[in-house]
């Protein structure tokens, strides 16, 4: 699709319904074709640095192995071993990669750093998490989402815990796809004010519906997915022990369950806490896809890749 080569990958909200329909669709052939074992050298000579000030899994893996299965090439620039670390300028930074790298992944704290960063880079920058949104998730979250209910608008989602960088994500991502989500926290961890009056200007144009409540059993009733993430997030941990008990009640279990709709399914970002937001029950149970979710991650960020840089 023309309209997304060259461009940065930083919030859902960047791109129109057409352009995320068109990513899930090129995920979902990219799968196909991993499956059958097709070749897919979309990449072929390109590299992509990715930078990350914190920790990951699932991030780093994902977009490695997603830049090899292209036909590219994928660096780890991990924050202590580079200058950032020593406080070179992001600006500095960005313009000495441009002259190296096709495309940069950067995972890091502030948002507005990596916002600097894309001002200053002449290749597209993907936002691999920040401290307000994780895009490259929630989009393989509606890859998922997709697959599971053959559908996503009308789809009703309720999002349990924290208002986080994936609970903001989510927002977007379920306002432009028109489906209904609700997203419950306790009063003092709600997602930014921001991020809700813009998600819901986005549903308004797609007949889709943000509710916010501090009522998980009214998230959850009738709810065709059931989504939690960590009560602390990365850069939270001091936060922990005030955080377990705020969050109290709003642990997803099988009592929670029970008011979902019938085959709603479980998903999670990963890394979990079984017995804090999730219970290793439901964690394990049959409804639960978080290892499609993980899995999903690298399919939809071949299908970023491929069509950005
Ligand atoms: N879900 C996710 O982004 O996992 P990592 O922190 O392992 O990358
Ligand atoms: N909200 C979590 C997501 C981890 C993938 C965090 O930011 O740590």
């Amino acid at each position: 699709m023309e309209s997304l080569r060259g461009r940065d990958f930083i919030s859902l909200k960047d791109f129109s319904p057409e352009e995320l329909w068109y990513l899930l669709e090129t995920a979902k052939n990219l799968k196909v074709q991993r499956k059958r074992g097709v070749d897919t050298p979309h990449l072929k000579g390109k590299t992509l640095g990715m930078i990350f000030t914190k920790a990951s899994t699932r991030t780093r893996v994902s977009f490695e192995v997603g830049m090899y299965q292209l036909g590219g090439y994928a660096l780890f620039l991990s924050a202590e071993a580079t200058q950032i670390k020593r406080g070179e300028p992001i600006a500095d930074t960005a313009r000495v990669l441009s002259r190296y790298l096709d495309g940069i992944m950067i995972r890091t704290f502030k948002h507005q750093d990596v916002l600097d960063l894309a001002a200053e880079a002449d290749i597209p920058v993907i936002n691999g998490l920040t401290d307000l949104l994780h895009p490259c998730q929630a989009l393989a979250d509606m890859l998922t989402v997709y697959e599971k209910k053959g559908k996503l608008r009308g789809v009703k989602i309720a999002y349990i815990g924290d208002g986080n960088n994936v609970a903001h994500s989510l927002l977007y991502a379920a306002a432009k796809f028109g489906m209904e989500i609700t997203v419950a926290s306790p009063s003092h961890y709600l997602p930014a004010e921001e991020v809700v009056k813009e998600a819901r200007m986005i549903a308004a144009q797609t007949q889709g519906e943000i509710v916010i409540t501090s009522d998980p059993q009214r998230a959850a009733k009738d709810a065709e997915v059931i989504y939690t993430d960590v009560w602390a997030s990365m850069g939270q941990e001091t936060e922990r022990e005030e955080r377990i008990k705020a969050f109290q009640g709003y642990q997803v279990n099988t009592d929670l369950l029970k008011v979902a709709a019938p085959g709603a399914i479980i998903m999670h970002c990963l890394p979990a806490h079984r017995g804090e937001e999730i219970t290793e029950e439901v964690f394990e149970g049959e409804q639960s896809v978080v290892f499609d979710q993980a899995e999903n991650r690298l399919h939809l960020q071949k299908a970023i890749l491929a069509s950005i840089l």
